[in-house]
């Protein structure tokens, strides 16, 4: 039996460590190929606990914590984020942003990625005014990557059947440490849209 956890704002904070582990665990693996740290992980999660409107969809099997997934509104992300909706003229204080959404291997595939994208959409219906777009966006990486899985399925077919269309004008470079880096190196993200108007 899974539980589903709604939280909001400041009641992240109580799951922060739970989070980050679960979130360098996950994204340790390609597509993300992430090195994480707790250290950027508890700057990446604090604005999700003092933004007024975010929202984390936590799984829980017993005390386990086993998926999250988050929201908030665009207005309260972080520039770098903004920044390609405000060049397209898109007005952000409509569009509701979709963090992660992960899920330990062993619990997918049965329905609670679809619930992520209910919880998110339902929420976002409810605090952001005329809401425009939810959106998400996704790493992109070159598909000859010497650390692409033989039997790595892209989720691109998953996005589309909850209504997302890759945007080709709204892109993100955003850093973090690659598997074995030292350093951090920006990757290029594309946004993936539903329109809601
Ligand atoms: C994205 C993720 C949360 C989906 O969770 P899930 O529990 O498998 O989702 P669901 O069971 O609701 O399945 C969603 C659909 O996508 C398909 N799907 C699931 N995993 C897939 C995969 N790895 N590749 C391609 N399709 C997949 C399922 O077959 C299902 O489609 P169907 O209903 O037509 O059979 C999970 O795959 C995950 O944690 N991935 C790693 C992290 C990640 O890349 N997250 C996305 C970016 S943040």
């Amino acid at each position: 039996m899974i539980d589903t956890i709604q939280l909001y704002s400041k009641e992240i904070e109580k799951y922060i460590t739970e989070l980050a582990q679960l979130r360098m665990e996950v994204f340790y693996e390609f597509p993300y190929l992430y090195e994480g740290s707790l250290e950027y992980e508890k700057k990446y999660l604090s604005r999700y606990i003092s933004a007024s409107d975010s929202m984390v969809v936590l799984l829980k099997d017993g005390d386990k914590v086993i998926g999250m997934s988050s929201c908030l509104p665009l207005e309260e992300e972080e520039e770098a984020f903004r920044k390609p909706f405000e060049n397209e003229k898109i007005d952000i204080s409509k569009v509701m942003y979709f963090g992660e959404s992960i899920i330990k291997k062993e619990y997918r595939g049965h329905g609670l990625g679809k619930e992520f994208f209910s919880l998110r959409e339902r929420h976002a219906k409810r605090v952001v005014q005329n809401l425009l777009f939810t959106a998400f966006c996704a790493v992109e990486r070159e598909k000859d990557h010497p650390l692409r899985p033989m039997n790595y399925r892209a989720l691109d077919k998953f996005w589309k059947s909850q209504g997302y269309e890759k945007n080709q004008n709204l892109k993100v470079l955003y850093p973090w440490c690659d598997r074995g880096e030292e350093l951090e190196s920006y990757k290029s993200l594309s946004f993936w849209l539903k329109n809601w108007s």
